[in-house]
């Protein structure tokens, strides 16, 4: 479906929901949903990737203009090699089939993260991807891999701090808005809600900076079992929510 007429036709505007113009999303509880079934766990990793696919369609038809994933934290390397490396073989495979739709489908792709421990290959698909959508101007697709938030500000305060030993920057003029221009996310706004599902109620390590004042809803259904009732059920949850950012007054996203 294009975005044109993914707006034209989207429920949101019937059903009266909120839309977050950024929702990032914990995908949580793949594992669980494949040995519920008797399977290994990376058929629940394939299952979570159709579950993506399922999640990009609906943040384009009810219009949310960011979408942020959680898809490899920096701690997942604790995992069996195997299973670290079937993820890593699910990004390649789903750059690879999925291109060319999120490409029709005016998706900008943005890979947030560390680079380092990537092989060439994933590097390099990394920045191919990137490259052929950025003049798209639809959804933007934001993937979290290797991604850690604790890290993430680590590394900023670091630059930030070469800064100020090479003399380019005093220590009077480092503001919030200076560690955002080190971070990631750059140029994005901070997500309005935060979903997870699985029933884990945390938040490990994901857009601890960006997150300060998300919303965060979680559901007990695990990732491979998302879809459209999840979706308009965590939005119903984020609709009914009075969001004040420290203030008293709501505010209307
Ligand atoms: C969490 O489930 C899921 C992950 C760590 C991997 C997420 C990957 C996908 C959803 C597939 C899409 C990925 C790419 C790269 C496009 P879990 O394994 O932690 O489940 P558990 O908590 O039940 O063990």
């Amino acid at each position: 479906m294009s975005v044109d007429t993914a707006v034209a036709t989207a429920p949101s505007i019937r059903s009266g929901l909120k839309i977050p113009d950024h929702l990032a999303v914990i995908m949580d509880g793949n594992g669980r949903w494949a040995q519920a079934r008797g399977k290994v766990r990376t058929e629940g990793h394939v299952e979570g990737v159709k579950a993506l696919r399922r999640l990009v369609d609906l943040a384009i038809r009810y219009g949310v203009k960011h979408l942020t994933v959680f898809s490899f934290s920096s701690e997942n390397w604790r995992r069996p090699r195997d299973e670290v490396n079937f993820i890593f073989g699910l990004l390649h495979r789903f750059v690879a089939s999925d291109l060319a739709t999120l490409i029709q489908n005016n998706v900008r792709v943005r890979i947030i993260g560390t680079r380092d421990g990537l092989d060439d290959p994933m590097s390099r698909l990394i920045e191919d991807v990137q490259k052929k959508t950025a003049a798209n101007t639809g959804l933007e697709l934001i993937v979290a891999f290797n991604y850690g938030g604790k890290s993430e500000i680590t590394d900023a305060a670091r630059r930030i701090a070469a800064r100020v030993a090479a003399g380019k920057l005093s220590v009077e003029d480092i503001t919030e808005e200076t560690l955002e221009r080190e971070l990631y996310t750059f140029g994005i706004p901070d997500p309005d809600l935060i979903l997870r599902t699985s029933g884990e109620q945390r938040v490990s390590n994901f857009l601890l900076w960006q997150g300060a004042y998300s919303e965060l809803v979680f559901v007990e259904e695990n990732w491979p079992d998302f879809g459209e009732q999840v979706f308009l059920k965590a939005l119903a949850e984020y609709s009914a929510r009075s969001r004040r950012f420290g203030g008293i007054e709501s505010r209307s996203k």
